[in-house]
């Protein structure tokens, strides 16, 4: 039977528990966030956050920190388990890019596990590019990559200089 997408909606605090219960769902241990980071990080100033919701309620959720006027980092992609395969990563990242876009954001910049192939994917078919490798970024034997995406003309000559300063 078709089932709509899930509507994308901005980020509210009463969601809060909510998005940490689907975080520890959807990494291990030593990469999940701690609630007081979430937390800060959902709080901050500088943050995007949108949620993925339909009837059965929240069932992923993006979250990103502009750097600063030329780029934005994303610190995470989650979607349920059980709602996975059905775009609503793909939509959540197309409504954070459109954000992006209208603050005029010219890059944006993530780190994804170098096994981790269904985001790697996503990312790919997003545009996003390979742009280094991030050695035992979530811990021994787990290497990243960092991947970057530009939305104007101009992000792809700021791209280089971006990577050089953003934090390993
Ligand atoms: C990665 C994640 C967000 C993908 O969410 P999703 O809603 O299932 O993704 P989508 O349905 O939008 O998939 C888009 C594309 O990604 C790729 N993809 C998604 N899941 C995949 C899988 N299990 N295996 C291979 N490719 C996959 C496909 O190319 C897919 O396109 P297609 O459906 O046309 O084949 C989800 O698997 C997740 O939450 N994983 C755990 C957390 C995580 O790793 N987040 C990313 C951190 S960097």
């Amino acid at each position: 039977m078709f089932r709509a997408l899930p509507r994308v909606r901005n980020y509210r605090k009463e969601d809060f528990e909510v998005l940490h219960r689907i975080d520890s769902v959807c990494f291990p241990e030593n990469i999940v966030f701690s609630r007081c980071e979430l937390n800060a990080y959902l709080n901050h100033p500088g943050s995007i956050a949108r949620v993925a919701q339909d009837a059965r309620g929240i069932l992923g959720f993006v979250l990103a920190r502009i750097e600063n006027r030329a780029h934005a980092h994303i610190l995470t992609l989650d979607v349920v388990p059980e709602a996975r395969h059905k775009k609503i990563g793909t939509s959540l990242m197309e409504a954070l890019h459109k954000e992006l876009e209208i603050r005029g954001i010219e890059a944006a910049v993530l780190e994804v596990g170098v096994f981790n192939s269904a985001a790697r994917r996503l990312y790919e078919n997003l545009q996003y590019r390979y742009a280094g490798v991030l050695s035992e970024y979530y811990g021994r034997g787990e290497d990243a990559y960092r991947m970057v995406r530009t939305f104007f003309p101009n992000g792809k000559a700021l791209a280089p200089e971006i990577l050089k300063n953003h934090p390993g």
